[in-house]
Formats: C-alpha cells, structure tokens, sequence
C-alpha cells in the first residue's frame, strides 16, 4: 500500500534537522527560479538552499506544480537558476553533463530506435574512447540489469509503460552519472510495477552506490529508498521544508516497513508536515484575495451519467 500525499493522515512525531556535512557533492545555495516575465511570470522556486553528500539517496517530495522538475532541471543543468548558485564538488553547474544523469518524467526515448540502440546512443557520445566491442558489452550489462534482454529489439511504441521506463533507467545508468536524479520516474505506473521497480531501483543503487536523488510524490516510496528526505513546500516561490532523516536499516522490504514502528512515525511525520504546509498556503492564498470567501458545500454527484432523455432535452 502506499501513502500519496493528497491523503491526510495526522499524526505526531519529532522531527529531527539533520547536521550539514562538511564537503557536500554538491551544494544549492539561496537558488531561485521563475519562468517568464511581466504577467505570464511564474514564481517557481525561492531561496532553495541543500546540500547533497557523496553517495547519499535524497527523495524530495512535494505536490503536482509545487516545481519539483526544475528542481530536478537545475541539479541536471537544464535550466539556469536566476539566483543563487549550485556547484559540484565546489565548480559551478553550468550545464548539462553526463555526471549528473537524468530520468525524466516522461520516458524520453527515442521512437524510431530499439531499446538496445536508444541505449547505446548514450553510451557511444559519453565513452567514445571505448573500443566498439566494450560499448557493446556495457550496453548488453545494462539491458540485462534492467531485464529487457527478451525486448532488446523492441521500439518504445512495443514497449509496456514499465519497460519504457527500464529502459530510460538503464539508458541513463549506462552513462555512469555520478549522481543520478530521478523526475518522479515510477508516478506513471500502476501500483504493482511500480512497486517491483521501486525494489529494483534499490538494488541497483545498493550495488553502484552512486549519488542519488528521487524526487517523487510518494511519502512511502521516499522512505523506501531515501536516506534523507526533503518536502518541496507548495508554491508559487516553493521553499524546502526540514530534511527527515531515515533511519530504517537496509536493505529495505517493502512488505515487511510497514509492520515497523518507526516507518510509521517517520510517514505520518512527513505526510502531516506536507498536508499541514498545504493548508497554510491555501489560507495564506484565500487572505491575500480580494474575492469574498465563498465555501462550497462538500457534496458528490451520486452518478455522473445524466439520463439519456435529460441530455437530450438539455439547451447546452
Ligand atoms: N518551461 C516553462 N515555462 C513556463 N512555466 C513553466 C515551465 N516549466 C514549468 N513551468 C511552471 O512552473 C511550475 C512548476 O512546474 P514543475 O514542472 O517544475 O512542477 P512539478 O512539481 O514537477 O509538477 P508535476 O508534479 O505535475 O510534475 C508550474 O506552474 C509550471 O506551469
Ligand atoms: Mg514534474
């Protein structure tokens, strides 16, 4: 079962901020971010200050819209920040480079090519010094990490929703990143594959060790995986709110979490923190507006099909 964080749960545990290493990998320091300009400005993220360490997995959670792609586009270095700055290991991130690998939202494969090759065009532009045969093999490593070697051949329109994005993962994992950003890469799948791939994700990451970050909407999923987890507070200008620490020993099952005491603290802790910011902006919102407060009553249609005869009869 998982915990998205439209549903409230209330309960009470500590939160507990999290001591800052001394040499982050890389470090975000007073980072904000709008698209636009005059009346189409949009206010996305402000004063975002985090740092990640070496080896570490941080899931940042927030809600739909609250800007958690550009933050995900700002450690890649696909979007500039207007303010502030993000460095790697001390140097600038000017750009996009095969250090920061990532998985997007959207599988972002290319139609026309098969698994195997959409992987391997990755592969062939960042290690060009390889011999043929090396690339080969380290493509075939890859697709088989990921278990695609029967639908190798396969071009994404063949491909289920999991498979694309296994191969958008190994695509990425292919390139070696020293850290690896995932943009809500599970949020379009069903619950069942998305939790066999959230497991295999895990084993990946317990096996390479490399940086990661997840963002995701997904409190359970975050404690899975996360060794540190941080809400991007609701925008316009989103804020991070206090990082979570994630004690839970590893490897993690998932089945056996949520029969442990602390799992269920550190969810509730996290799910009422993100509920709680929710409905303060929504009051901040509703106090800045001049439009008198109108409260709906909370009713559900009982059935949104109108009669046949009403449809016919209706002027719209
Ligand atoms: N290139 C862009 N130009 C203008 N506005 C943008 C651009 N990209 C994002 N936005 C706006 O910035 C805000 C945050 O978008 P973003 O995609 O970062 O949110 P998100 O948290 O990833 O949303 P979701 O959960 O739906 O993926 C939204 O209001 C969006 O419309
Ligand atoms: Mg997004």
């Amino acid at each position: 079962m998982t915990a998205t964080i439209t549903e409230p749960r209330v309960a009470e545990a500590a939160v507990q901020p999290s001591s800052s290493p001394a040499e982050p990998l890389i470090a975000m320091r007073a980072v904000s971010k709008s698209y636009g300009s005059g009346v189409t400005r949009t206010d996305v993220l402000h004063d975002i200050d985090l740092e990640i360490r070496e080896g570490e997995f941080l899931a940042v959670v927030g809600f739909s819209g609250s800007g958690k792609t550009t933050f995900a586009q700002l450690l890649a270095g696909l979007v500039e920040p207007d303010r502030g700055l993000i460095t790697m290991r001390g140097k600038p991130i000017s750009g996009p480079s095969p250090d920061r690998g990532l998985v997007f939202q959207n599988y972002s494969l290319l139609p026309w090519l098969t698994v195997r090759a959409n992987i391997a065009l990755s592969v062939n532009r960042v290690f060009r010094n390889w011999s043929r045969g090396e690339r080969r093999d380290h493509v075939e490593r890859f697709i088989e990490m990921v278990g695609l070697s029967h639908a190798a051949h396969r071009r994404p329109h063949e491909l289920s929703g999991g498979m694309r994005q296994r191969t958008s993962l190994a695509r990425t994992l292919a390139m070696k990143p020293d850290v690896l950003l995932l943009d809500e890469p599970l949020s379009a799948l069903d619950a069942l594959t998305r939790g066999q791939l959230q497991e295999e994700i895990l084993k990946i990451w317990e096996e390479e060790r490399q940086t990661c970050v997840m963002i995701t909407n997904d409190v359970d999923e975050a404690i899975l995986v996360a060794d540190r987890i941080v809400p991007l507070n609701p925008g316009p200008n989103a804020s991070l709110g206090p990082i979570f620490d994630v004690g839970l020993p590893r490897p993690r099952v998932r089945t056996e979490l949520n029969h442990q005491e602390e799992f269920k603290s550190l969810r509730n802790a996290v799910t009422k923190y993100l509920v709680d910011v929710r409905q303060a902006a929504r009051d901040k919102q509703a106090a800045g507006s001049d439009a008198p407060a109108i409260r709906l009553p909370d009713i559900r249609p009982q059935s949104l099909k109108l009669p046949r005869k009403a449809i016919m009869n209706s002027t719209i």
